[in-house]
């Protein structure tokens, strides 16, 4: 019997992980031990020919596209960004929904000439004033956009909208809608050509639990 090709998934940390271990679980996929617990950064699972490793969300687009991780696990926001070259994308997950939204203050007056939006999603934010006929100029931040329009650093920020209530606490508002956002399953060139038999019984299963959890 020929030897089964050992598979890596790689596994966003912060907020998807936990949305995202029931469905691999449903997949029977589980990892060894308690990936909360830990300060591991690659993990075993029930599968010996199956590893996670568990990197940044936006790092799981650079892993997968260059064969250092067979398939992963990231949100829609962070794939555009990445641009999503080498990448195949066969399953919509539906998990950590939420919106890409342009907001500002909510008192915010129309800007005359070229406006200055604050982003962590650079390439987006790009493409989408671009395609408004929009000519802007756009400032990277890592993290906290709201406060980027309050200290006068920018006019509008791109980011993800849930609830809103992250931009209301910080008197902004949503004003126009960019894309909605979930988790997806993603698949490198490489693994897609030379592991696929292992692949498409974890893509069926997986969209199995999705649908499952889907109709409740
Ligand atoms: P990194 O650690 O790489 O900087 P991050 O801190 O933005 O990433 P998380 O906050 O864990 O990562 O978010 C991961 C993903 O969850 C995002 O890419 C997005 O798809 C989704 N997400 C972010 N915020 C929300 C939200 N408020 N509601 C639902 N989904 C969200
Ligand atoms: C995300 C996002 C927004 C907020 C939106 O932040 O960056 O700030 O959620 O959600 P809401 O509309 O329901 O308020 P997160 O909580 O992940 O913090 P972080 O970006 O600092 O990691």
């Amino acid at each position: 019997m020929m030897k089964k090709q050992q598979l890596t998934i790689a596994l966003s940390k912060g907020r998807i992980l936990e949305e995202t271990l029931p469905l691999l679980e449903a997949a029977n996929i589980i990892p060894a031990e308690n990936i909360f617990k830990s300060r591991k950064l690659i993990f075993d699972t029930n599968h010996d020919n199956i590893k996670f490793v568990v990197i940044r969300a936006t790092d799981v687009p650079t892993y997968v596209e260059y064969g250092g991780a067979d398939m992963g696990i990231a949100g829609k926001d962070v794939l555009m960004e990445h641009g999503g070259k080498g990448l195949y994308e066969p399953l919509d997950l539906e998990i950590a929904k939420c919106k890409l939204m342009v907001a500002g203050l909510t008192d915010a007056l129309p800007v005359e000439g070229r406006m200055r939006i604050a982003t962590k999603f650079v390439n987006i934010a790009k493409q989408y004033f671009a395609q408004q006929g929009c000519q802007v100029d756009i400032v990277k931040l890592y993290g906290a956009m709201e406060l980027a329009p309050i200290m006068g650093l920018a006019d509008r920020i791109v980011d993800i909208v849930d609830t809103g209530n992250t931009l209301r606490a910080n008197g902004l508002e949503p004003m126009d809608f960019i894309a909605n956002i979930s988790s997806r399953l993603v698949v490198g060139q490489p693994a897609l050509k030379m592991k696929h038999k292992q692949i498409q019984p974890i893509i069926e299963m997986m969209s199995e639990a999705v649908v499952n959890r889907r109709e409740g």
